[in-house]
């Protein structure tokens, strides 16, 4: 049985120092791969500044809702998402149905980080790669080689994703202040000096403004049905919403902070950087004649062979690869801390142990994606079925819980905020007032589950 009480953190005043501690921590789950390579890309496909428009709308509209609910429920529980579940369900009087959000996001933040880890491998290995200076000069093919070299190679992914999960579990074992807060403290103003480096680098290219009208210029005519379920879809994902991270997060929020200004501020951050990636990648791809459009070797691919002709390329090759790898470690913590969080009170451990357990666990899971990439990349465990064809154990990890979890946990959470739990002092909770709170529960009650179930089920016909 758990051994946490309600409002244990907030008890024990083990939270965030202040509320600038608990946006940085947000910002740094929700700024990730998302925003540096996915965001910039399907935004040059799907008609620029339309799209981006209408991404916009999805923020407000499904991801800010959800995000305030998400934290708003953390906070109120105190505890784990399984705890803290448990413990509305019961004071709210609702049906028990509710505490799977709890174990869906304990279950979705353990398997999105068992191959998140890999990825940030990637992220690592390609810092030391460019700093070597082996990509200089070279061409595509070479550089297409190295990539396709190091997914074939069990022992280099193996090697990356242990150093990788070794580093959030040093994190995040230290515990709330001593070791995430510490970490995020250096990390987040890192992450944005990085940022700002890499965009005035940019803009030495000559092709500034051609990204600029890239990204920004509105073509409502490239603007299908697929782009605005996707813009929905990327909202969702950006902002680390359904799978209990932010709940987990919320547990250890004070319990003066306004929950609404601080997702708008958390939401705002987090476009502004995905625009601001756009602004550093899409100008170098142009000035070397590469394609914007090349998916996910747009990063490890296409990048490198910008750099690799560029002035200084070796330097901001390093920059950039360290900039994608800071943002992978700070959205990899927030996925271990449900994880951490529920052992803790669960399983009455401590915090170290808890984080050491869980991320070998995690660690163990995630040896199928990196042999995904090669020894059984031939293999295809639901391949039997029309729609699983040829997915690896790395692409139905993915699916699951980038297509299942998320967006149905996104969807409870929404329904459980704005349909189960009792309205009075709902307001007081989440820092809204009078209109503008009747307002946010209209959305949330009505927008916000019919646009994640129209994305939802579009993604699985
Ligand atoms: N928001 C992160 C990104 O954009 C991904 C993420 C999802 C992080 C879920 C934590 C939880 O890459």
């Amino acid at each position: 049985m758990s051994q946490a009480t309600p409002k244990a953190h907030q008890q024990a005043g083990n939270l965030w120092s202040s509320r600038m501690a608990f946006i940085l921590a947000a910002v740094g789950s929700a700024v990730g791969l998302g925003n540096i390579w996915k965001f910039p890309y399907i935004t040059g496909e799907n008609g620029g500044g339309a799209f981006v428009l209408i991404y916009l709308a999805c923020i407000a509209l499904v991801g800010i809702p959800v995000l305030i609910a998400e934290v708003m429920v953390g906070r109120r529980g105190g505890q784990s998402p399984v705890a803290s579940m448990r413990e509305l369900t019961t004071a709210e009087g609702t049906a028990k149905g509710w505490r799977l959000i709890g174990w869906n996001g304990i279950i979705a933040s353990f398997l999105v980080l068992s191959f998140y880890s890999v990825i940030g491998g990637w992220a690592l290995a390609y810092v030391g790669k460019i700093a070597s200076g082996v990509f200089t000069g070279a061409d595509a093919a070479t550089i297409g080689g190295a990539f396709e070299g190091m997914l074939a190679s069990t022992g280099d992914l193996l090697l990356w994703h242990s150093i990788f999960m070794a580093v959030v579990v040093l994190i995040v074992g230290r515990g709330i202040r001593s070791g995430m807060e510490k970490a995020i403290n250096t990390l987040m103003p890192l992450l944005f000096v990085l940022l700002f480096i890499m965009v005035g680098y940019a803009t030495t290219t000559g092709k500034f403004g051609e990204a600029v009208s890239f990204m920004f210029s509105p073509d409502f005519s490239k603007l299908t049905t697929e782009g605005v379920l996707k813009a929905l879809g990327h909202a969702a994902f950006t902002l680390s919403i359904g799978i209990g991270v932010m709940m987990a997060y919320g547990s250890y929020l004070p319990q003066k902070v306004n929950i609404a200004r601080t997702a708008m501020t958390i939401a705002f951050m987090d476009t502004g950087v995905a625009l601001l990636a756009g602004l550093a990648i899409f100008p170098l791809v142009f000035a070397n004649g590469l394609e914007p459009g090349a998916g996910p070797g747009l990063i490890f691919v296409t990048l490198p062979l910008a750099f690799g002709q560029m002035t200084g390329g070796v330097l901001f090759g390093t920059l950039f690869f360290g900039l994608l790898l800071v943002a992978a470690l700070t959205s990899a913590i927030s996925m271990l801390e449900p994880v951490v969080e529920w052992l803790e009170e669960h399983k009455g451990i401590s915090r170290a142990k808890s984080a050491f357990f869980g991320g070998l666990a995690i660690w163990l899971v995630g040896i199928g994606t990196v042999l995904s990439f090669n020894v059984w990349s031939d293999i295809h465990p639901l391949g039997f079925l029309p729609y699983f064809e040829g997915k690896t154990l790395f692409d139905l990890l993915d699916f699951l819980v980038s297509s299942l979890m998320m967006p149905l946990g996104g969807l409870a959470i929404a329904l459980f905020v704005g349909w189960a739990m009792q309205r009075q002092g709902l307001d007081d909770e989440i820092g809204l007032k009078g209109a503008v709170y009747s307002a946010f529960m209209f959305v949330l009650r009505y927008l916000t589950p019919a646009g994640i179930a129209v994305v939802f089920l579009y993604n699985l016909l």
